[in-house]
């Protein structure tokens, strides 16, 4: 493992299982994510895509133990946390956080921002003593551009902009290494969506942050990732450094998502890809290739067997037996 990395999954699975029947028997499982590996580097932002129900957020959930992985490992800063008990887990806790989608949603309507902040600080047993707490309290405000007077509001006082910096606030209190940032953006308005990844990306710089940016918009993830990570139906089909995946994608899957950006240059006509079909159900992958009933490359092998990961370059690595050339 390089020394870098903070963050690593060795082929990690999260399987949930269906019960039903008369007596509540299992009856099937989604494999929400299966057999994913991928490291981050200290710094790095890993973006992470894919459609509606490919299990990126049980990916980021399972990576920070929020859910307990099915099997596969995870490491953290070369340690493996795959088993820590509750204590020792709870130590890890700090150092690794999270951001959700719904800043409406994560955040208690009946808390003041001042209470919302000490939480976490309380259940780590940090910045105790009343002077102490008001001063980190007014420097977390200070870290998302939020006046000091916001410690003694109510979430209902806030816009969803403003919200979603009180979260990023919450994350923030118990000096977190690393963190999942779960769609922080897609509930916002646009114009507030830059000013929110802004802010991320100069706090991930002055605090030396490394994250792992989840997101259905395209062009957010090629901004502020270094490299991205595509995922279909529980796998990752294809990892590159944002410039090689927009240009020189092996994937048909990832050729087929990133062609339906918009271009600016009207000179530039792009074909857009529309693939046949729906995302088949996890809850019954296909056979083979997870993608071959969809792709426009397939050939007979594809459905017999998955394929296993190639590399183009030492950061470009892809899952598939025909390739776009
Ligand atoms: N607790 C659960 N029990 C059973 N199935 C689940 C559970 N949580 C998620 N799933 C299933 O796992 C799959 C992946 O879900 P997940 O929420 O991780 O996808 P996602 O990529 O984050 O989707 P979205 O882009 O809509 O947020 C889906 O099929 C979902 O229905
Ligand atoms: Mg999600």
């Amino acid at each position: 493992m390089s020394e870098e990395s903070l963050i690593k999954v060795e082929n990690l699975c999260k399987h949930f299982p269906i019960k039903g029947g008369l007596f509540n028997k299992q009856i099937g499982e989604v494999k929400a994510v299966d057999r994913v590996s991928f490291e981050i580097k200290r710094g790095e932002t890993l973006g992470l895509v894919g459609e509606s129900g490919c299990g990126k957020t049980t990916l980021g959930r399972t990576a920070l133990r929020l859910l307990e992985p099915t099997s596969g490992k995870i490491f953290y800063g070369g340690k493996d946390i795959t088993n820590l008990d509750y204590e020792e887990m709870k130590k890890m806790r700090r150092k690794m956080q999270i951001i959700f989608q719904d800043p409406y949603a994560s955040l208690n309507p009946r808390m003041t921002v001042g209470t919302i902040l000490s939480e976490p600080l309380n259940i780590h047993n940090l910045y105790t003593g009343v002077t102490n707490r008001k001063k980190r309290l007014r420097e977390l405000l200070d870290y998302v551009k939020l006046p000091t007077d916001a410690l003694n509001k109510y979430p209902h006082e806030f816009s969803g902009g403003q919200r979603q910096r009180v979260c990023i606030a919450r994350a923030l209190a118990v000096n977190p290494e690393f963190i999942v940032c779960d769609e922080p953006v897609s509930a916002l308005d646009v114009s507030i969506q830059a000013q929110v990844i802004n802010l991320l990306m100069d706090l991930q710089k002055e605090l030396g942050l490394t994250y792992l940016f989840i997101a259905h918009d395209l062009k957010v993830v090629e901004f502020i990732s270094d490299r991205v990570a595509v995922m279909y139906l529980g796998n990752i089909i294809e990892t590159a450094c944002a410039s090689e995946l927009y240009g020189e994608s092996k994937h048909p899957y990832t050729e087929a998502l990133f062609s339906a950006i918009p271009v600016p240059d009207p000179t530039h006509i792009k074909k857009r890809i529309i693939l046949k079909g729906d995302v088949p159900s996890p809850l019954n992958p296909p056979s083979g290739c997870y993608f071959h009933p969809r792709c426009p490359n397939m050939k007979e092998m594809c459905k017999q067997r998955f394929p296993d990961k190639s590399a183009r370059t030492s950061t470009h690595h892809y899952s598939c037996f025909n390739p776009i050339q």
